[in-house]
């Protein structure tokens, strides 16, 4: 079954063709991140507007990619939630009038059960049941995926997702927007030890983390020793930084898959692509002897396929929806979307 995939949520147009859930037949993306460096984030009418411009020539470039006709989709997946909900309604608005034209199904994909599909492309042999560290732009979240549709929530943060978090902390170090990325570069040329940065704990809720407070602590070092006019060890700051975001995951990772009973972990998000993180895992995975699946860093951004994936196995949970189909900012990944 082929399924063209539409994401759009965030600074990425992505349209993407991919067969019964786990090949990738093409994967068209154009990226915003240029433009919206400019102003040091996101702008959320610009990205609705860049969507509009790019969306049709990309479903276009997919297909001519694939080497696939419009007459050999046999279904359309969409992010509907969660994201900026202009961004959100240009694809979910572009995808509803493909299936429409098309006469073929419209699939609604949370956008965080996209993130963890990305999986299911790199990984054939990956099956539920699992345990998902979904971190991206917007969420942080640590889900018990007890089967492709099955998803329940056993911790999150409680105010700044954790990519968030990164990009202000790059953002006080003169790093360009999306700073992730560029923390990660320049954390890699120190060993750190040299800042002491807060690490939180949700009282009552051990699954639970906050990271406002960190990203509060790096801006006031920064600008503390901008005002008495002291050097900063930036790459220090930036390791101690991407340890400290470490530290809060992956104790917290460990021990959810470990009170869900899960023995296998499985990362998600942009911010899996990150190297200190991606390295506490797998020591932590090793020594718990828990089996560790770290998507391939093309995997760990948005991008169409992974819509497309999870896509083919709501498909088969026979959650399909209608033109009435809305989008949503926000939306508990457990839920059905069904209108
Ligand atoms: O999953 P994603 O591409 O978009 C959302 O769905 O939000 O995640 C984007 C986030 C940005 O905050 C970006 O700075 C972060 O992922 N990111 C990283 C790395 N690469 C991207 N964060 C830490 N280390 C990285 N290597």
């Amino acid at each position: 079954m082929k399924i063209l995939g539409f994401e759009s949520s965030c600074d990425e147009t992505a349209v993407s063709l991919v067969e019964d859930g786990r090949t990738v037949l093409a994967d068209a993306v154009a990226s915003q991140a240029e433009m919206h460096a400019l102003y040091g984030g996101v702008v959320p009418e610009i990205a609705s507007r860049k969507h509009v411009e790019a969306i049709a020539a990309l479903t276009e470039q997919a297909l001519r990619d694939a080497g696939c006709a419009r007459s050999d989709v046999d279904a359309v997946a969409v992010t509907c939630a969660p994201g900026l909900i202009g961004a959100v309604l240009v694809g979910l608005s572009f995808a509803k009038s493909v299936a429409l034209g098309l006469g073929v199904p419209l699939i609604p994909v949370h956008h965080i059960r996209g993130h963890i599909a990305a999986n299911y492309l790199a990984f054939p042999e990956l099956e539920p049941p699992f345990l998902a560290l979904a971190i991206s732009g917007g969420n942080t979240l640590l889900i018990d995926v007890a089967g492709y549709t099955d998803m329940k929530i056993l911790g999150g943060t409680r105010d700044d997702a954790a990519g968030e978090c990164f990009d202000k902390a790059a953002r006080v170090l003169g790093l360009p927007y999306p700073g992730g990325k560029p923390l990660d570069e320049l954390a890699r040329k120190s060993r750190g030890g040299v800042y002491k940065l807060p690490h939180a704990h949700v009282d009552g809720a051990p699954l639970d983390m906050s990271f406002s407070g960190l990203k509060t602590a790096v801006v006031n070092l920064a600008h503390h020793a901008e005002q008495v006019g002291e050097t900063l060890d930036r790459a220090a700051l930036a390791r101690d930084f991407a340890q400290a975001v470490s530290d809060t995951l992956v104790p917290r990772t460990m021990e959810a898959a470990r009170l869900a009973g899960r023995k296998t972990i499985v990362a998600a998000g942009g911010v899996a692509a990150n190297s200190v993180i991606r390295g506490d895992l797998e020591r932590a995975c090793q020594q718990a002897g828990r089996r560790l699946y770290l998507p391939p860093l093309r995997l760990c951004g948005d991008n169409g396929a992974m819509i497309a994936a999870q896509g083919y196995y709501e498909y088969l949970a026979g959650r399909t929806a209608g033109m009435e189909l809305n989008a949503y900012a926000t939306r508990d990944i457990s839920e059905e979307i069904k209108a």
